[in-house]
């Protein structure tokens, strides 16, 4: 049942939910979330249960403050996480630190870090103050869209979620920037927060860590590929490669959306036929392409095309990380 977040029992009704246990769609200012109790281990495994998702793939525990952060992870280098959970939080930032035990290894898969977050969203942040920590992982099927509407949530996980709080579309829209900050300080994945301001504020340059997949040494598995896809195909290009390919072979796009960053950039396809073309954001805004990026591609996957033709966005600020999510999404 999808509730609106802005009507006064609706926050108490979730809490409740998740005191007795159960998942709940929370909105967050990157994504919609499928939040429950991060100290409930059966609760935990239904996340995973609900969305199918691999037991190995950790999640994101939530909290409301920085004083919640110590009670479930150590800070090993407490110098660079005063910067950036001053600077940052809350807001799309999560940083991997050593976990406390308190920390079932269900939440982590395992592992001996939790990734931590502090969202802004005010309706997390009032449900995060009634529940204490929530492990949430974005509220789509296991490699699905991302959602940023409740609509969406709905339209994923269906009556498996019995409340879904309605705060409208998330003003990012796209997931948080992950880093890791144990044994180093290293991306893991790009997101709401632009890398070049995290380096700016260290005085550094962050190093990405390549992709990786299950079967080998993985730190964060949403970097394997095929994730945050589409049913249908979705093929990447560069400008230059695109028009190459509909010069060699014009019919092949007529079943085929387009799906590009500005404008301008779609202006030299126009004539190329394709059945129909999205533009992101008109004048090339970044954070407008970032908030109807996931909205768009779920469109195009509901929509008559056949497949979907994506542009590589400008590979800086939050384009790297739509850029990142195109490539993940790229399959067939
Ligand atoms: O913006 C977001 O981060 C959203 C909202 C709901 O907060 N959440 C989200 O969760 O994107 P999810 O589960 O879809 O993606 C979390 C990513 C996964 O790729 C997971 O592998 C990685 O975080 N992750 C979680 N714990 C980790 C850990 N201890 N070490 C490395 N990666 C971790
Ligand atoms: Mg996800």
């Amino acid at each position: 049942m999808i509730l609106d977040a802005a009507r006064p029992d609706s926050i108490e009704k979730a809490a409740q939910i998740i005191k007795q246990g159960g998942v709940v769609g929370m909105p967050t200012e990157t994504v919609y979330g499928l939040a429950c109790d991060a100290l409930n281990e059966n609760a935990v495994r239904k996340v995973f249960e609900i969305k199918g998702r691999d037991t190995r793939d950790p999640l994101i525990v939530h909290v409301a403050s920085s004083k919640d952060v110590t009670s479930i992870a150590e800070i090993d280098d407490p110098v660079t996480f005063k910067i950036l959970s001053e600077r940052f939080w809350p807001g799309p930032l999560t940083l991997v630190l050593r976990k406390k035990s308190i920390i079932s290894n269900v939440v982590t898969a395992n592992r001996a870090t939790v990734a931590v977050r502090i969202p802004s969203h005010p309706t997390a942040r009032a449900l995060l103050r009634k529940t204490g920590p929530l492990a949430a992982p974005s509220a789509n099927r296991f490699q699905g869209l991302s959602p940023t509407t409740a609509k969406a949530v709905r339209d994923e996980l269906g009556d498996k979620v019995p409340i879904i709080l309605d705060a409208g579309p998330c003003t990012v829209g796209v997931e948080s920037t992950i880093l890791l900050l144990h044994g180093g300080v290293k991306l893991l994945r790009p997101g709401g927060i632009p890398v070049e301001e995290l380096e700016e504020i260290l005085g550094r340059k962050i190093e990405m860590v390549a992709v990786a997949k299950f079967e080998k040494d993985i730190q964060a598995p949403g970097m394997m590929s095929f994730h945050y896809a589409p049913k249908k195909p979705l093929h990447v290009f560069r400008p230059h490669a695109l028009r190459v390919h509909i010069d060699l072979d014009p019919s092949s796009v007529k079943d085929w959306a387009l799906l590009c960053f500005s404008k301008e950039e779609a202006l030299p396809f126009h004539d190329a036929g394709f059945k129909e073309t999205v533009v992101l954001s008109a004048k090339g805004n970044l954070e407008e392409a970032s908030r109807k990026f996931f909205t768009s591609l779920r469109r195009l996957d509901q929509g008559p095309c056949k497949k979907i033709a994506a542009l590589l966005l400008p590979d800086q600020g939050l384009g790297r990380a739509l850029n990142d999510r195109l490539q993940k999404a790229q399959h067939g």
